[in-house]
């Protein structure tokens, strides 16, 4: 692995729950807890330290969308594609967002500012379309309503930058 303070990291979050039950799944929450992604390489050094095979760690990462394999943004916009939120309008709204911010679904902003993501029914159907902001739910989002979303959450980034 590329950088030795994050090995460092990583060998710490192994060796204090490697006899834990479920130690797999409760080093790559620490993994994404603690460092926020899981890179390919990190998922080969914890498959070689756990003696499994690497598609046993990557079938896990890539299945659970709450782990991811780079960086998150600062912010986090997921669209529902539940039944309502789908037929409520969020195929054009995910379009809508793909034009503004020139990323795809699971990719941020080169900015660090926003991630985009698709997530299932989040049990505000009654508000179709719906996002999710962080944790706060948004409802009834029109296209013409995204660039009001996404522009202070670019605003505080550049402050920030
Ligand atoms: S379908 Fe989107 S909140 Fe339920």
């Amino acid at each position: 692995m590329a950088d030795p303070k994050r090995k460092v990291i990583i060998d710490q979050i192994i060796d204090q729950n490697k006899d834990l039950p479920g130690n797999t799944m409760v080093v790559l929450n620490e993994l994404q807890s603690q460092i926020g992604f899981i890179s390919e390489p990190m998922q080969h050094y914890v498959a070689t330290r756990f003696h499994i095979p690497v598609s046993v760690i990557h079938g896990v990462v890539t299945f659970y969308s709450f782990f991811t394999t780079t960086p998150r943004g600062r912010h986090t916009v997921k669209f529902c594609l539940g039944t309502a939120c789908y037929v409520g309008g969020i195929p054009q709204l995910i379009e809508k967002a793909k034009q503004l911010l020139s990323i795809e679904p699971g990719q941020t902003t080169p900015d660090g500012a926003i991630t985009i993501e698709l997530c299932r029914c989040v049990g505000a159907c009654s508000q179709a379309p719906v996002l999710m902001v962080d944790d706060e739910i948004i409802g009834h989002v029109r296209p013409n309503k995204l660039p009001q979303i996404f522009k202070p959450l670019q605003e505080e980034a550049k402050e920030t930058a």
